[in-house]
């Protein structure tokens, strides 16, 4: 299958989310991972970028954990230009061995999550349209580049990731080993929804405390990205805020379209590593093969990734 090819596009002609030709064509050809084609955004998009992280920069520093400050320091990503995911990794890779790989879309949850397994972070490259700066159908490159790769500056945390993506293999084996066909589906379902409910609760949402103010921060991806719901995460009293407990966040639905009502709380990575061993050996205990139903529904595609995985 050839690749699409950067030279194709006019040069300038937009990487906007649900508006960039050069993704629809890849999507058409059926590729997942895809080149990064950096000429072909538009000066518009540029300028997204540029106001999205003018504004995020001042709820950063009040609101983000500390590793966080310190990967953004440390990639030194350009606060005026769209990042180059090539340059980006420059400076993640000899910190944790992680690298931005940039993708088409959706990845099924298996390769996801196997990706992780292999230090390689899937990353939308597209962005949001300039009038919609706080609305999001789906990830894009603010996301992606400004709220989950600072945290893979930090070894701790990467080699968390690292350990959830082992996690994913071990449900891959532990599942394909079924043999009655209808009992592997139902298991194999109840097993994705438990591990995309701890992703949420922790990687895409979840809070820290912060040994110097003796406060909360925040280290989930989805808070450090939006603007409204960093502050509103840490400051709103209409938010609960419990510790971090297993048992309660792997039988907990969330829905994405509105500010998150419920949110977790690690120690630090260390205790967060320690979570994802435990949720490994409840998996290997049958633990998670009948969890609460509700949100995430897990589709055919992510069901089929875990079933008919290489492991
Ligand atoms: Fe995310």
């Amino acid at each position: 299958m050839a690749s699409v090819l950067e030279s194709d596009f006019t040069p300038g002609i937009g990487m906007t989310t649900t508006e960039a030709p050069y993704i629809e064509k890849a999507r058409t050809q059926g590729e997942v991972f895809i080149d990064q084609p950096y000429s072909l955004y538009s000066e518009e998009n540029h300028d997204t970028w540029k106001r999205l992280y003018a504004r995020m920069l001042p709820h950063w520093e009040k609101y983000a954990n500390e590793h966080f400050i310190r990967g953004i320091e440390n990639l030194c990503l350009d606060p005026e230009r769209m990042p180059r995911l090539e340059d980006v990794n420059k400076f993640l890779n000899p910190l944790t061995g992680f690298k931005a790989k940039a993708v088409a879309g959706y990845v099924p949850a298996y390769q996801f999550f196997d990706c992780l397994r292999n230090r390689d972070f899937p990353t939308t490259i597209t962005i949001r349209k300039a009038e919609k700066l706080d609305y999001l159908p789906e990830p894009d490159i603010f996301h992606d580049i400004s709220g989950h790769v600072p945290m893979h500056t930090d070894k701790a945390f990467a080699d968390t990731l690292v350990r959830f993506g082992e996690c994913a293999r071990t449900a891959a084996q532990m599942c394909q080993e079924i043999k009655d066909k209808d009992e592997q589906v139902r298991r194999v379902d109840s097993i994705i929804k438990a591990m995309a409910r701890f992703f949420w609760f922790t990687i895409e949402f979840g809070l820290m405390k912060d040994s110097a103010s003796g406060g909360l921060k925040a280290y989930g991806s989805g808070l450090l990205s939006s603007y409204g719901e960093l502050e509103y995460c840490i400051e709103s009293p209409d938010v609960q805020r419990y510790p971090c407990q297993l048992e309660w966040v792997v039988n907990q639905y969330f829905e994405i379209d509105h500010y998150q009502p419920l949110l977790f709380i690690v120690d630090s990575f260390d205790h967060l590593f320690s979570l994802v061993d435990e949720l490994e050996k409840w998996m290997l205990e049958g633990k998670l093969n009948n969890v609460a139903p509700g949100e995430p529904l897990v589709n055919e595609e992510d069901l089929r990734s875990f079933l008919e995985a290489n492991v």
